[in-house]
Parts: C-alpha cells; structure tokens; sequence
C-alpha cells in the first residue's frame, strides 16, 4: 500500500502550488491529505496513516466526529455570524454549559488559542491594576523556559526559542522568564509585588513533552495563593481529555484561577477557544475594553458544546489513560537503539531520538509516513505521538508495529 517512495506527480502539484503560492512559514511533511476519519487520514493518492499528530491535538474526538460535523451542518444553515453587536439565541447556553462543565463563574469566549493567551494575559494585568493594587503600568507576567502559546508579539516576547523571536523585535516588556519545573525560581519570581500571574503549560507540549516532576502543579497552586499572584493554567494543548483527564491539572486536583482552553474545543473543525475564570477577574473587563468579531459565534458555540459532550459520552480521558499507557510500555518494550526516551501523559507523548545523523527524527518521520503513520518532529530530536483519542488497543499495537519497523529502517 505504501510502495510510493518518490512522490506521484498528482502529490507534487499540490506541493508545488504551495511552494510558489504560500509564504514559506512551515515545512510539511511530504504528504497531501484530502480526507480524514477517526484516527485515519488519507492522501490524495489514496493511501491511508494513522494520524499520531492530531492536528496538534485538535483533533481529539477523531477527524470529522458524526456529531460535532452534525452540529457544523445544522447550525451553518441557521445562523453563523452576528458579531458580538447583537445578541445570538446559542452563545448564553453556550456560556452555561461550558463554566458549569469545568466549574468556574464566567467565560470569554474567543478563537485561536493565542487569543487565548492573549485574553488571559489582559485580564491578569486587569486584575493586577483593579484588584491585587498594582501601581499603573507595571504588572509583571511570569512565564517558564521552553513555553510556547502561539505567535503574536506578546506570545514570541515571552519565548525563549530563537526560531521564535529572533529579528521580530522589539518585544513586549513586563514579561519575565524563569526555568520550568523548578518551584524555587517560581517562589523567588513571585515575592515581587509587581507581579500578576503565572501563565504555565502543565505538560510544555511544543518543548517536546516536557512532563514536570509531581508535585509541581500542587506547588503552583500553593504559592499563587500565598503570594496573592494568579495562576494561569495554558491547556490548549493539554486540556480536554488529551492527557488521561479532563484537564492535565486534574493529575493534582488543582484549579487554575484562569484556565485557557482551544484547539480540541472545536474537535479541529474551526479555531475556537475560551477562558474561564471567576466574577473577580472576569468582571474587570468591562463591553467595548475586550473583544474579537467572530468570539462566540452562533456556530463556533453549537460546535464547541457538541465537541465537549462528545468528550465526556465517549469517555475520552479514560481510554487516553489507558491507551497513552499501553502505547509507552510497547514503545519501551521496543529497546531500540535509537530510542533515548519515551515519555508523556494519556495520549501526549514523544519519543526522544538518539543517532548519529542529526536529521534522523525527520528521516524516521518519512519512513513512518511510508509504512503508513504520521508523525512531525519538534526541535529537532523529538517525535510527538499523538493519535485521536478513540484509538483501539488493536490500532495501538498495529501502530507500535510501524514504529518498530520504520526504527529498524532507520539503521
Ligand atoms: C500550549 C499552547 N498554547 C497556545 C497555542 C496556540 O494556539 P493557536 O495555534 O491556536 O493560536 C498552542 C499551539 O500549539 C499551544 O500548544
């Protein structure tokens, strides 16, 4: 089935139109999907892969879920747009069944996930002024090395990978970073009075599945609280049932005072994200201070609370538990030499490459593509595995086994 070792001219032509079309901002894999399915996607030659990237994680439910699509469907023939000019007869549902379903009073709705992060930044500096008494103009933002929540000026001014931020300056300023999973530099960094939150990822997921020691989240919580600071919990990718619970902060039965969630949100069907928080910060933005024209719209909300039932009806966190467990013990079981590590949460999870040839990630990636699995590389060792989380015990095993194969390959 995937014999194809030179691309057929059908796959380069749509390569080509973007190579001289698009601006050069990603390097894909070779590979030109036009269909997806559950945990499967197919080329445009007809091949089908395992999906182990998910669309970086939004595709939780599976590609195109019957249900969240339905939702898509019926509500595009409604209404899809009002603006937040005018009220719409789904957004306060909406807004009902999402603060009840992770328990907080209020919700801004927004799209990408860096809005999010954006949204959540504005409301600590808000709340900073209104509330903690910061003096104007001085609130202090603390972020953790090797974070990543998007590409706007305020998310690359805070980021410490090169690739990132290198020639966009000048950055933004009242950022401040300290290492990550060190709860030291964390109560340092906090004993400033300037200081209004701490925006964190509970699994750094484009660091390459950094998990932090246990205790860390327990230990966030602990010294938001006492140094009055707000805890700001990014689980755009973490979050909705992606790492074996709800949220990757219920690993420590912890509450963020600012969640920020996005991606899975839409089930990958459009950019959807929201933030939640309480009437103390929420209520400190006030109509006209914050917005975004498409935030909370008639079909974004109809997709959003089919996505998030479709989570809780099909028990997705638990089979992520599960299957994340099965899919790094056969993984470990492989004893390849050119595994040095395999590690995550649930269903997000990398292996960290060990070769002689410093493109070997990317080669091996190629290789998987072959035998019918894909999966992307980050910083340059790294290979994220993770598939949609109704994977099957049976697809997991079949999965490790082109792993295994395309490992052998690589020598
Ligand atoms: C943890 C985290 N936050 C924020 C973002 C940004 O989301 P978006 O690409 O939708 O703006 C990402 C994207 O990968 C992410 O992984």
């Amino acid at each position: 089935m995937h014999s194809n070792k030179i691309l057929s001219a059908d796959s380069q032509q749509f390569i080509d139109l973007e190579e001289k079309y698009g601006a050069h901002n990603y390097h894909p894999l070779p590979v030109v999907l036009n269909r997806g399915e559950g945990v499967f996607v197919w080329d445009v030659e007809g091949n089908r892969y395992y999906d182990f990237l998910s669309g970086y994680s939004a595709v939780n439910q599976g590609h195109c879920h019957p249900k969240i699509i339905a939702a898509l469907i019926n509500q595009a023939q409604k209404l899809t747009l009002t603006s937040r000019a005018f009220h719409n007869s789904l957004l306060g549902e909406y807004e009902k069944y999402i603060t009840g379903y992770f328990g907080y009073d209020k919700v801004l709705p927004m799209n990408t996930g860096v809005e999010g992060g954006e949204t959540a930044i504005k409301l600590a500096r808000r709340w900073g002024y209104k509330v903690k008494g910061i003096a104007d103009n001085q609130a202090k933002i603390i972020f953790a090395e090797g974070n990543f929540w998007g590409r706007t000026l305020a998310a690359i001014s805070s980021s410490t990978d090169p690739g990132s931020y290198e020639k966009f300056g000048p950055f933004m300023p009242g950022f401040e970073i300290i290492p990550y999973n060190d709860l030291a530099a964390l109560e340092t960094a906090l004993q400033d009075k300037n200081v209004a939150a701490f925006m964190f990822e509970p699994i750094q997921g484009e660091a390459g599945v950094v998990v932090p020691d246990d205790g860390y989240l327990t230990g966030i919580r602990n010294l938001c609280t006492k140094y009055n600071v707000l805890m700001i919990a990014d689980e755009i990718q973490t979050g909705l049932a992606r790492t074996g619970k709800m949220l990757a902060c219920d690993h420590e039965d912890v509450r963020p005072d600012i969640l920020i969630l996005g991606k899975a949100l839409s089930g990958g069907v459009m950019p959807i994200s929201a933030v939640l928080a309480d009437n103390e910060i929420m209520l400190t933005i006030q109509p006209g201070e914050h917005g975004s024209t498409y935030g909370g719209n008639p079909l974004a909300c109809a997709v959003a609370t089919a996505a998030l039932k479709v989570l809780k009806e099909e028990q997705l966190a638990e089979n992520a538990e599960r299957m994340g467990e099965l899919l790094r013990t056969e993984l470990r079981k492989l004893n390849s030499p050119f595994i040095e590590l395999v590690r995550g949460k649930g269903l997000l999870n990398a292996i960290v490459i060990k070769h002689a040839n410093t493109e070997a990630a990317w080669d091996l990636c190629l290789i998987l593509k072959e035998n019918g699995l894909l999966a992307k590389p980050t910083h340059g060792d790294k290979i994220r595995f993770a598939p949609p989380l109704a994977i099957t015990a049976e697809q997991i095993m079949e999965s490790v086994e082109i792993i295994s194969k395309s490992l052998a390959a690589l020598a």
